[in-house]
């Protein structure tokens, strides 16, 4: 089942305008989620990121935080679905062609889940390839990345690039030539053991796992830095992994034709602590349930 709108229909009932904005132009924004026994994780970052998504592009979301958690947890329910993958997809909704917001007169609002219980095991016990490819992420005054926007192109040519050279993800820089940030994911290096990634604004998408691990890692006594880095710091590291909301953290085993030791003795520090933050999390949303 599909939430779309303002209920919930089959697959096959779910369907979108072909002169939806979101369609015709990028136009919208959208989040993923992550389901863990039945608990969205992070629930409440993930709706704020999408108000602000909205915010940014100047779409009014017509729904309130809690009725969005509400359609969220109605979706997984008619789903069935403990552990899945959720997103999210606002769109400006459908009108007729022009780039002008005011010509859609309702924003289309999707909401749907799918059994997800992690990648593959031997991805984080092996490690993934990651390529540094030519296609620059967004000028942030072109087209900020901190808008998690359905106009995916940036991100889906860097892909290609990724694709031609087979590896697992792509990292781009920004237009200075600056580290900036996978196409679905943030990246982390260790150097003299300390942890390294691209500061926010470098111009990527401040993730809502980027978060948490920075988070984790101060906690954990590690020196922390976010800054502005250049391809031959992430060359010359000890470790690297990439993160977000479904890889959690990631290991990777070679940057280009750099190999790297994976998993790395702080990445599997804090792919510790982060399972460890999913269960405390999950378990007190289950207790507060039953009070
Ligand atoms: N992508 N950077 C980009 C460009 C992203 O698209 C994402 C998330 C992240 C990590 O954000 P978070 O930790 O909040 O998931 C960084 C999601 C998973 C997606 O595109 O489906």
């Amino acid at each position: 089942m599909i939430y779309l709108n303002s209920r919930l229909v089959s697959d096959k009932m779910a369907n979108v305008s072909v002169y939806d904005h979101g369609f015709l132009y990028g136009d919208g924004i959208y989040e993923t989620l992550c389901v863990y026994n039945g608990k969205v994780f992070m629930l409440d970052q993930h709706v704020e990121r999408l108000f602000r998504s909205a915010s940014l592009i100047r779409l009014s979301i017509r729904k309130s935080p809690y009725m969005i958690k509400k359609a969220l947890y109605a979706t997984l329910k008619a789903n069935r679905h403990k552990d899945a993958v959720v997103r999210i997809t606002v769109s400006r909704g459908a009108g007729p062609t022009g780039l002008d917001p005011k010509l859609c007169s309702k924003p289309t609002f999707v909401i749907f889940s799918k059994k997800f219980s992690g990648y593959p095991s031997r991805y984080y016990q092996k490690g993934v390839s990651i390529a540094i490819v030519s296609t620059r992420r967004n000028f942030s005054r072109s087209l900020d990345p901190q808008i998690k926007s359905l106009n995916f192109l940036n991100n889906i040519l860097a892909k290609i690039e990724a694709e031609d050279k087979g590896a697992f993800e792509a990292i781009m820089l920004n237009h200075r030539n600056f580290l900036a940030e996978g196409t679905v994911s943030n990246i982390f290096f260790v150097r003299d053991n300390a942890l390294f990634t691209p500061a926010v604004k470098v111009g990527i998408l401040d993730g809502i796992t980027r978060k948490i691990i920075i988070d984790l890692a101060n906690e954990a006594g590690i020196k922390v830095k976010e800054g502005y880095f250049r391809l031959n710091d992430i060359y010359e590291s000890q470790e690297i992994f990439i993160s977000n909301t479904t890889m959690e953290i990631m290991p990777v085993s070679k940057v280009d034709d750099t190999k790297i030791k994976a998993p790395g003795k702080i990445t599997v520090l804090l792919q510790g602590a982060y399972k460890k933050k999913v269960s405390t999390y999950i378990k007190e949303r289950v207790s507060n349930e039953h009070k």
